[in-house]
C-alpha cells in the first residue's frame, strides 16, 4: 500500500510585531505575567486591508510546493484547516485554489481549531493510501486578531491568539516513509469552553446590535479548563501513537506540539522525559496561531535543519471542541 510523505513545508507570518508591552498599552496585563504564564514574548497580528487568511495561505503554499520541488499543476486536491475564514460562506479551500489557477480540483474546508491541521493531514494521507489523489495541498491559516476582545474581559485569550499560515505537500511514495499513523479525537461535551458564538444560524438574525453589544463575535475561552484537559490528552495520544508503531518516547526524534502554551509544552516534554532538543517550540515568537502552529514549526524547524530526514517525528494538538489528535511520521 502506498504511504503520505511530508515532501514540502512553508509559511507566512504578517511583518506587523506585537510585544507584550504593546498589549499592556490595551488591557491590564504585563509582560512578566504573559511570559510567566505562556512563555509569549511577542506575536504577528494582520494589518487590515493588506493581509487576508486567504493571500497568507498563498504565501505558506507557495513555499511549500517550491520546497517540494513540484509544479503547481501537480496538485490534485487541496485541504483548508481554518477557523477564522475570509467568508463564512464559501470555505476558504476555493479561495485557495483560485488564487493558485488550480480551478476544477476539489477544495475541502476543516474546522476543527487547534487539531485542524492535524484532522486535514488524516484526512489528506487516507485519500493518498487509497490511491484517490496523488499530491496533496494542505494549508493552516488564522487571522484570530478579529475575534479578540482587547479588553480587560478577554485578556487571557487575547495575550495568547495571532495571525500566521502555514502549509505542506503530501505526496505518495512507494518506500517505507512518511506517515505511520494519524489518531484523531473529540469531546462534544466541552463545546462551549473555547468557542466563538456568534454569527449562529439557529436564530431570527445573525447578526443584530444586541448581539455585537453582547460580544458574542469574540473568543470566548476558559482557560483553566482548556489547560486542564490539554495536558491530559496531549500525554495520552502521543502514547497512543507510540504504542500502535512499537515505540517508545524515547525514539522520538523530534516532537512538535501544538503552539497552545509553552507551560503546556513543557509539562508534555517533563512527562515522556524528551531532552530540550526533541522538542520544538517557537510560540515565544509568534503566540498561538491555531490551526497553523504545526505546519509554521515544521517549515521553520525543517529550515533550521532541526527537523532532518529520517527523523522519526511526533505531532500533536488539542483545542476547541474539545478535538485533539496526533501522528507519528518517518520525516
Ligand atoms: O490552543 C489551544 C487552546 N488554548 C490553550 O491551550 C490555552 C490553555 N490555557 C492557558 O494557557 C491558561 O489557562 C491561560 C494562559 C489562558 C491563563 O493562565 P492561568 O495560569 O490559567 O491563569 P488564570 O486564568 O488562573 O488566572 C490567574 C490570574 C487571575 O487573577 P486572580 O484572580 O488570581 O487575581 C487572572 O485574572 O491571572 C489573571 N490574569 C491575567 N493577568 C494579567 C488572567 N489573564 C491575565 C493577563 N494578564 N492577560
Amino acid at each position: 500500500m502506498k504511504k503520505t510523505k511530508i515532501t514540502g513545508l512553508g509559511r507566512f507570518l504578517p511583518p506587523r510585531i506585537v510585544i507584550n508591552d504593546e498589549l499592556s498599552t490595551m488591557m491590564n496585563t504585563n509582560h512578566d505575567w504573559i511570559v510567566e504564564r505562556t512563555g509569549i514574548e511577542e506575536r504577528r497580528w494582520f494589518t487590515p486591508g493588506k493581509e487576508t487568511v486567504n493571500s497568507m495561505a498563498v504565501e505558506a503554499s507557495k513555499m511549500a510546493i517550491k520546497d517540494a520541488g513540484i509544479a503547481t499543476q501537480d496538485i490534485d486536491f487541496i485541504i483548508f484547516a481554518t477557523i477564522t475564514p475570509d467568508y463564512f460562506v464559501p470555505g476558504n479551500g476555493v479561495l485557495l485554489q483560485r488564487e493558485l489557477g488550480l480551478q476544477g480540483i476539489g477544495a475541502l474546508d476543516v474546522r476543527n481549531a487547534c487539531s485542524g491541521f492535524l484532522y486535514a493531514l488524516s484526512i489528506a494521507d487516507q485519500f493518498i493510501k487509497t490511491g484517490m489523489y496523488r499530491t496533496i495541498l494542505i494549508v493552516g491559516a488564522e487571522i484570530q486578531y478579529s475575534a479578540l476582545d482587547k479588553s480587560d474581559t478577554g485578556r487571557s485569550s487575547a495575550v495568547i491568539f495571532a495571525d500566521g499560515a502555514g502549509a505542506a505537500i503530501v505526496q505518495a511514495t512507494e518506500k517505507e516513509e512518511g506517515i505511520l499513523s494519524t489518531h484523531l479525537h473529540a469531546d462534544g461535551d466541552y463545546a462551549e469552553e473555547l468557542y466563538v458564538k456568534d454569527p449562529g444560524s439557529s436564530r431570527e438574525t445573525r447578526i443584530s446590535p444586541d448581539l455585537i453589544k453582547e460580544g458574542g463575535f469574540n473568543l470566548y475561552m476558559n482557560g483553566n479548563a482548556v489547560f486542564k484537559h490539554a495536558v491530559v490528552r496531549f500525554h495520552e495520544v502521543i502514547l497512543e501513537a507510540l504504542q500502535a508503531n512499537g515505540k517508545h518516547p524515547e525514539d522520538i526524534d523530534l516532537l512538535i506540539p501544538h503552539q497552545a502554551n509553552l507551560r503546556i509544552s513543557q509539562f508534555i516534554q517533563a512527562k515522556l522525559q524528551l531532552p530540550d532538543q526533541k522538542v520544538y517550540n517557537n510560540i515565544m515568537k509568534y503566540g498561538n496561531t491555531t490551526a497553523a502552529t504545526i505546519p509554521i514549526a515544521m517549515s521553520e524547524a525543517k529550515e533550521l535543519g532541526i527537523l532532518k530526514p529520517g527523523d522519526l517525528v511526533c505531532l500533536a494538538a488539542f483545542g476547541s471542541g474539545f478535538a485533539w489528535g496526533s501522528a507519528l511520521l518517518r520525516f
